[in-house]
């Protein structure tokens, strides 16, 4: 197979519907998708309205279960425990929601970094049912170890009936050591809820089935080349009969989604094999179009891209050659988020701080502490980015301005100086009008 050559061509060849004046460096938020896999998604569009009832009532149900198994062995993952779901906040919402709690002594734990909509959804369950819940705070750069103590500190105590964490955090957009994360829940009997919104597409996700976590999802849409909406749930074997949908549908009392208890024969394995599948492939009408893409996107990957190692090299070739020129446009002081042993960093995200001079620092530390200042600061600076065609997601984060950026296999280096330029002007722009405003 001839791999073409990734970058600027590339992508003008096979991300067609990329408005070329615009400098992608933020995939990781929503992701971006292969004209050729879009185009399988108009087809479905119109393959749906041909004769809905047959679609709907038939090829819905067969597709969706042909989908989830084509993905499980490209990903190498038992096809039983997997379903298609719309997008990682439903996989969280669907798990937290499902879940049989004793309102009057359950404690969740998660941390300080989560993802706001998955912590909010705790946050929901603990204000409407009184869910217990507490936070690991986390400062960044971390290692790994220190990370993994704060959450045995915690974990040790045997309070808490569930740990949820990242794999890949959004801001800081860092990987986090969730193998082992996974063996401290199992240790402390605690369940896990892996949020790995980031993880398909960039991190192998065969630990699966050798590491049995409770609860795993991830988008299919941020990294996998699959349409917006769709994602992953992973569901251990032993809560197939407890995992409801969200919303709870039909499948809450049909006959095929009830778990056979003792299976013995062939027709009741089989039977419960089938549970996830039978349970989510329906749970109110909806659009499957974006599910119906997954194979399209896989082959996509293994055909066009030569697979995930020869994406994921040029990937962090290219943040390589991006972090000396960020850090060269952000100026003397600017440096990657990492910790000493290397694993913050993953193929597609990376982290760099923009030093700020010392005559902002009471302006710095209004934006490090107070959220809805920093929240309205970032809401000016982000239209201008945008306008400007050349966004990325920027955070104060221990004190320190940091800017997310993401390496993809349609980027090159000078992507990265054009939006460190455009981000730098910004924001410097921004802080000056607040420092007049103090005068
Ligand atoms: C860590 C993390 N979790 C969950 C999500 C939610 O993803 P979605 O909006 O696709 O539900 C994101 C989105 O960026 C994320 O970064």
């Amino acid at each position: 197979m001839v791999v073409p050559a990734f970058g600027h061509e590339f992508k003008s060849k096979y991300f067609t519907l990329l408005d070329p004046n615009v400098t992608l460096i933020n995939h990781g938020s929503y992701g971006t998708t292969p004209t050729c896999v879009i185009e399988k998604q108009m087809e479905q569009c119109k393959a749906a309205e041909l004769y809905p009832d047959e679609y709907l009532n038939e090829t819905a149900e067969e597709n969706y279960k042909h989908q989830v198994k084509v993905l499980a062995e490209y990903l190498k993952i038992d096809w039983r425990n997997l379903a298609l779901v719309v997008n990682a906040t439903v996989g969280i919402n669907t798990v937290l929601r499902s879940i049989k709690w004793d309102f009057s002594k359950d404690k969740v734990l998660f941390h300080s970094t989560s993802y706001g909509a998955c912590g909010n959804t705790v946050k929901f369950l603990a204000e409407y049912y009184h869910l217990q819940y507490d936070v690991v705070e986390i400062e960044y750069p971390v290692e790994d170890d220190q990370l993994l103590a704060a959450f045995e500190e915690k974990l040790s105590t045997g309070e808490y009936r569930l740990c949820m964490f990242d794999m890949i955090s959004s801001q800081p957009g860092v990987m986090l050591p969730h193998e082992n994360l996974i063996k401290l829940c199992q240790k402390y009997s605690t369940m896990s809820l892996v949020d790995g919104a980031h993880a398909a597409g960039q991190v192998d996700l065969q630990f699966l089935d050798e590491l049995h976590p409770d609860f795993l999802t991830t988008n299919l849409h941020k990294w996998l080349s699959v349409p917006k909406s769709c994602a992953l749930l992973y569901v251990n074997p032993k809560h197939h009969a407890t995992i409801q949908t969200t919303p709870v549908s039909w499948n809450y009392t049909a006959e095929g989604c009830q778990a056979i208890k003792d299976p013995k024969t062939a027709e009741e394995i089989e039977h419960n094999d089938h549970l996830m599948h039978n349970k989510f492939w329906f749970s109110g009408t909806v659009s499957y179009a974006a599910y119906f893409c997954v194979e399209e996107a896989i082959a996509f990957r293994k055909n066009i891209c030569g697979g995930e190692e020869k994406i994921r090299e040029y990937q962090w070739q290219v943040q390589k050659a991006a972090i000396e020129a960020i850090t060269g446009v952000f100026g003397p002081g600017s440096k990657l988020m990492q910790n000493s042993t290397g694993t913050l960093t993953t193929p597609g995200l990376f982290n760099v701080s923009l030093p700020l001079d010392a005559k902002y620092s009471s302006i710095q530390q209004k934006l490090s502490t107070d959220f809805n200042f920093f929240r309205r600061f970032k809401a000016q600076c982000d239209v201008v980015a945008r306008s400007k065609k050349a966004y990325a997601p920027f955070y104060f984060h221990g004190g320190d301005a940091w800017v997310r950026f993401s390496a993809q296999i349609f980027n090159e280096v000078q992507d990265y100086v054009v939006a460190a330029e455009i981000i730098k002007a910004i924001i410097m722009e921004r802080l000056d009008e607040q420092l007049q405003l103090q005068k």
